[in-house]
C-alpha cells in the first residue's frame, strides 16, 4: 500500500455515494442508474472514504441476515491504486462481525477480481453477466473460524 493521504472512513447516505458511483461504475449513463435496489432499506449499510473531506470511495453493504452483500465498491479513478479500496472492505468487515455474521459476498466484475483476492476472497462457480459491469464471478470471504 502506497498511501499518502490520511483517509478517514465514515457512514454516509444513500444518495452520497452517486458521487463516486456515477464517474466509476456508471459513466456516461443517466444518474438515476446510480439507484441500486435496497439501498434505502433500514439495515442497508454505505462506507464513504474521505480524503481531506472530499469522498473519493464508497461501498454498500445489504445485510441479508445471513449474510451480507457488498455492493457498488468504487474509488474515484485518481484515487485507486492507493490503498483506500481494501481499507473501505476491512472496515466494512469490521461492521459485519460486529453484527455476528460471518459471510459476506459480491458479484465482482472481471476486472475487480485480483483485488478482491488481495482481500482474500474466493471466487465461486462459473462466471455470469449482469446488465452493468459484464462478466462477473460472485466471490465470498467467511470471516468466522
Ligand atoms: C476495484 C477498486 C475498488 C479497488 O480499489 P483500490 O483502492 O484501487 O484498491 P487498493 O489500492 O486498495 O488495492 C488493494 C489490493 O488489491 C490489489 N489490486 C487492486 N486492483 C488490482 C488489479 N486490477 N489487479 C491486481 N491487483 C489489484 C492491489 O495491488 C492491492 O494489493 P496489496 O494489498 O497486496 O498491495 C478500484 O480500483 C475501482 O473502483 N475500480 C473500478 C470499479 C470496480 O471495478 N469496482 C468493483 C465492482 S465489482
Amino acid at each position: 500500500m502506497q498511501q499518502t493521504t490520511k483517509i478517514q472512513l465514515k457512514l454516509i447516505r444513500p444518495k452520497d455515494t452517486y458521487v463516486v458511483r456515477h464517474p466509476v461504475l456508471r459513466k456516461g449513463l443517466p444518474l438515476n442508474t446510480c439507484a441500486f435496489d435496497f439501498d434505502d432499506a433500514p439495515n442497508t449499510l454505505h462506507l464513504g472514504a474521505f480524503a481531506n473531506d472530499i469522498l473519493v470511495g464508497v461501498l454498500t453493504l445489504l445485510n441479508k441476515t445471513e449474510n451480507v452483500q457488498l455492493r457498488g465498491m468504487a474509488v474515484l479513478e485518481a484515487f485507486q491504486g492507493q490503498g483506500i479500496g481494501k481499507l473501505l472492505v476491512a472496515h466494512a468487515e469490521n461492521q459485519v462481525r460486529q453484527q455476528n455474521i460471518c459471510t459476506v459476498w459480491m458479484n465482482a466484475r472481471l476486472i475487480a477480481v485480483p483485488f478482491y483476492e488481495a482481500c482474500g476472497y474466493l471466487k465461486e462457480g462459473e462466471t455470469f453477466e449482469l446488465p452493468y459491469g459484464g462478466t462477473h464471478y460472485k466471490m465470498t470471504k467467511h470471516l468466522c473460524n
